[in-house]
């Protein structure tokens, strides 16, 4: 026997030859700096607070914790919401606001009513209600959003919501307020007429006719309350056959007094491969842009001169954690390609989505976790960070060379997603790149067209041994890797490793 083909059995089995990798797949992307497709809000850079599960009581709020400051809100997640870079939180719910009566979370916390929560069971304490949320907000950076509720709630409460949080010394809510402790008015912006009155799930559910009558009024009274108010009306979540026919009707009756039109988009793996999972975004890709149209539709129709745009006020990755398990979803990498899917797709939708909220913040669904008396940052905290630090400014063309994967219904599926962002605040270019295959590096050919590239450049990449890792307390297996970029002239060969997310990040000199 020759004794080379002796030792290769033996190397192979103890490891030391290893199965050669796959050829590396080519891909092209074309970046034109001066077209520019869309200037970027950073309220899309949102997030969501409910009365759920741990999310308030146990996550934002925890007074027995010594992480905890004197007003019982936990030191952690203020400093996680900075590192997050968070915009704008929504608040109270979600399902829950649609029970929701303001009134009974304000004044002495003795004095104030437990209710039961109809909408995810338990008691609600209101220990947490207006104020001690908008002051937390403020000492969290955040611009806080309130969602009235459109299901059991009058108008004169809605009404009256916005008296007590925006309203000058002098009348009855606004004197309240003071009462409690805060002579100066809370100033909030955004407002939303209710929550996915669209689903038979929804207390107060209506038809889209009876919801256009009642939130037109209401909102008619909460901007006569304060001018300045941004208004959000509820939107499709109850993706049936039709979806469209809601937001069409919903936005007839409140296209006067209406600034945005929300939609909610969750999405999981189950019963899905891990192409079928990667391509999910698509469709909410499609739904948005069906939703653009359906808005322009009613704005033409009516010669309506104020622009309408989308808030995607709730998405998330949510397909493992229901009610039982509190909503307390794990995340690993492959849920965090997903989240930076959704990124790339409001970044490429950025002339009309305007705000985005991902649900939730805290424990609930969220991008971080607490464990006694510590925080951890799951999987899908590091691309909403990337995004959220580096993507501002302006939205612009990237075109894409990349190869396809065969989907089960024909489609075929390119296996990068990207966006790129120019932000001449920081004279910076960004380029975000999801490598949707679960086995293969991608060497990719990039080139910028129109402004002069220059450096260094850094790649910021979240990646993992497994599509399956996910971090907990005691370990990050998935996080931030960072790494220098060369490049010459206007172009730069990189390889995308398999199952990650990068961002190349490269200053602009000038024209
Ligand atoms: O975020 C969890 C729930 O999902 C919200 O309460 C509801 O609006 C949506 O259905």
């Amino acid at each position: 026997m020759n004794s080379r083909f002796f030792w290769v059995p033996l190397l192979v089995f103890a490891g030391f030859v290893r199965k050669p990798e796959a050829q590396p797949l080519h891909a092209q992307i074309s970046i034109d700096l001066d077209r520019y497709t869309g200037s970027i809000d950073s309220l899309i850079y949102g997030n969501f607070t409910e009365h759920l599960g741990r999310c308030i009581y146990g996550g934002i709020y925890d007074p027995g914790s010594p992480q905890s400051d004197r007003f019982g809100f936990r030191k952690d997640v203020e400093q996680a919401v900075k590192d997050l870079h968070v915009s704008i939180i929504r608040w109270p719910g979600g399902n829950f606001s649609s029970d929701y009566h303001w009134m009974d979370g304000i004044g002495p916390v003795a004095e104030r009513p437990k209710r039961r929560d109809l909408a995810w069971g338990g008691i609600e304490p209101n220990l947490v209600g207006t104020d001690e949320f908008l002051q937390w907000a403020a000492r969290s950076g955040v611009q806080p959003y309130i969602c009235v509720n459109m299901g059991t709630g009058t108008l004169d409460e809605a009404k009256y919501w916005v008296e007590y949080c925006n309203g000058a010394p002098g009348t009855y809510y606004a004197d309240l307020r003071v009462k409690n402790g805060h002579p100066e008015p809370y100033h909030v912006r955004i407002w939303g007429l209710g929550n996915e009155i669209d689903g038979q799930w929804q207390m107060g559910h209506k038809d889209a006719a009876d919801y256009g009558k009642f939130a037109l009024e209401a909102a008619k009274l909460m901007k006569w309350q304060d001018t300045s108010i941004r208004l959000v009306a509820s939107g499709s979540s109850n993706w049936g056959a039709d979806w469209m026919g809601w937001n069409r009707t919903v936005l007839e009756y409140l296209y006067p007094y209406v600034d945005y039109l929300s939609l909610h988009y969750y999405t999981g793996k189950t019963g899905k491969d891990h192409y079928q999972f990667m391509s999910s975004i698509d469709d909410l890709d499609r739904k948005i842009k069906i939703t653009a149209g359906l808005i322009q539709e009613t704005r033409m129709k009516y010669h309506v001169m104020h622009p309408i745009y989308i808030a995607l006020d709730e998405y998330n990755v949510w397909y493992r954690a229901f009610n039982a398990q509190h909503l307390e979803e794990h995340y690993n990498l492959e849920d965090a390609l997903v989240i930076a899917e959704y990124l790339n797709c409001i970044i490429r939708n950025a002339a009309v989505v305007k705000m985005a909220n991902m649900a939730q913040l805290v424990n609930v669904i969220a991008p971080m976790m607490i464990t006694g008396d510590s925080l951890w940052k799951q999987t899908i905290f590091f691309p909403f960070q990337l995004f959220a630090t580096y993507c501002h400014g302006r939205s612009i063309d990237a075109e894409l060379e990349a190869p396809d994967h065969l989907l089960p219904d024909g489609k075929n599926l390119p296996l990068l997603d990207i966006s790129a962002v120019r932000d001449d605040g920081t004279h910076t270019v960004a380029l975000n790149v999801v490598n949707r295959s679960a086995d293969s590096s991608i060497q990719t050919q990039i080139r910028w067209f129109g402004a002069v590239l220059g450096g260094p450049g850094t790649a910021y990449t979240v990646n993992g041994k497994e599509l399956s890792d996910e971090n907990s307390l005691r370990s990050r297996k998935v996080g931030i890797h960072t790494d220098p970029v060369a490049f010459s002239g206007n172009s730069l060969t990189y390889t995308f490793p398999a199952h990650s997310f990068t961002m190349i990040r490269i200053p602009l000199v000038g024209k």
